[in-house]
């Protein structure tokens, strides 16, 4: 376990793109063996969103980080860090972020990218605190960034059903307005990749004829053994929120965790004590977007009124890795 408190950092803007496409349950029955009737009381997914055939992960991160900039009336040369958290990257290298600087530039911020599969927003905004925090940055973009139809295995039932892409995007800065970093605790077991993972394409097996026959370039995930273990996983972050803060879960406005599955987050929220109406939910709209999931609902939920400036709300994150996260802020 590794945890911060009170740093003084926070939100000062916010932005997000989801592609045009859409890719509807209905859709999917025609693709693989499936319905709409057993996708949603499993999942709660109804639809996601696809990425055009031009557009890599960095389009979407591009757009997303306009937005974000522009809420936080912000110009790209003020920016001191960008961070892009994505398991999908335009290229092996170079990075995303430096695609996402070129982009949106002029800047001479440094730029790179950060891999904490679902997790990976709320691993980005503890590095980027702490790098605020440190003195070394006042102003820091974060992107999560997702194009996994890339990935997916559209012959795979069992896993293609759950993803879309899109991108959400937060402009982080020094305190200014009463914002804060409250409580961040992130942790990692890399003893079981296989749960979630693409096998081939990297450098342990490259990317071969036989590579691509077998479809090993696509994700594979153990959907029953992920389920397990991110409920409990889910439950212990939320536990030590009041241990180690003194701050109830009932005083926290809003959850916004990463929408990996609505039942796993219902289970999880229901057996802490809190009702699911606390979580900010979209999955039924765009499905599991990994990185991109929480700036996503973050920055939807913003849009729409219902967090607000002073409202305690609660990232909340598990995946590929295995990874998983929580940060309490105040927005
Ligand atoms: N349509 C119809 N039937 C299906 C489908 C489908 N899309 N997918 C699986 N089935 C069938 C299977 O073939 C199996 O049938 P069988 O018993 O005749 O072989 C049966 O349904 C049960 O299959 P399971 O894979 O055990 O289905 P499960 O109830 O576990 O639901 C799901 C699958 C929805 C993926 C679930 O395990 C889940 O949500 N897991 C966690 C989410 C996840 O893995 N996310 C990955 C990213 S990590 C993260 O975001 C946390």
């Amino acid at each position: 376990m590794r945890t911060a408190q009170h740093l003084p950092v926070e939100v000062a803007g916010l932005g997000s793109y989801l592609p045009e496409r859409i890719l509807s349950n209905h859709d999917l029955e025609a693709i693989v063996d499936t319905s709409d009737e057993w996708i949603v009381p499993r999942t709660g997914i109804r639809e996601r969103r696809i990425a055009a055939d031009e557009q890599a992960t960095s389009d979407l991160a591009v757009a997303a980080a306009r937005r974000a900039l522009q809420d936080a009336a912000l110009t790209a040369k003020e920016l001191d860090v960008i961070l892009v958290a994505t398991c999908t990257p335009d290229h092996l290298f170079p990075a995303t972020a430096c695609l996402v600087q070129a982009a949106i530039g002029p800047t001479d911020a440094m730029a790179c990218d950060l891999e904490a599969a679902c997790s990976g927003f709320v691993y980005g905004f503890v590095y980027a605190s702490g790098l605020i925090a440190s003195g070394m940055a006042d102003n820091v973009l974060l992107v999560g960034a997702e194009t996994l139809s890339r990935v997916t295995d559209y012959t795979d039932r069992r896993s293609c059903i759950l993803f879309g892409d899109g991108a959400g995007a937060a402009v982080l800065r020094r305190t200014r307005n009463g914002g804060e970093l409250l409580y961040a605790e992130l942790g990692a077991d890399g003893s079981r990749p296989e749960i979630l993972e693409i096998p081939a394409g990297g450098t342990r097996l490259p990317a071969s004829h036989q590579t691509v026959d077998e479809r090993r370039h696509y994700m594979q995930l153990q959907g029953r053994e992920v389920f397990k273990l991110a409920v409990n996983k889910l439950i212990e972050l939320m536990q030590r929120i009041p241990e180690q803060t003194g701050i109830g879960l009932d005083e926290i406005k809003m959850v916004l965790p990463h929408q990996s599955n609505v039942r796993i987050i219902k289970s999880a929220l229901e057996r802490s004590g809190l009702e699911m109406e606390k979580a900010y939910m979209n999955i039924d709209t765009v499905g599991n977007t990994s990185a991109a999931s929480i700036p996503l609902a973050m920055a939807e939920a913003a849009a729409c009124g219902k967090l607000q400036r002073g409202d305690l709300a609660l990232l909340l994150a598990f995946g590929g890795g295995l990874t998983w996260g929580s940060a309490l802020i105040r927005y």
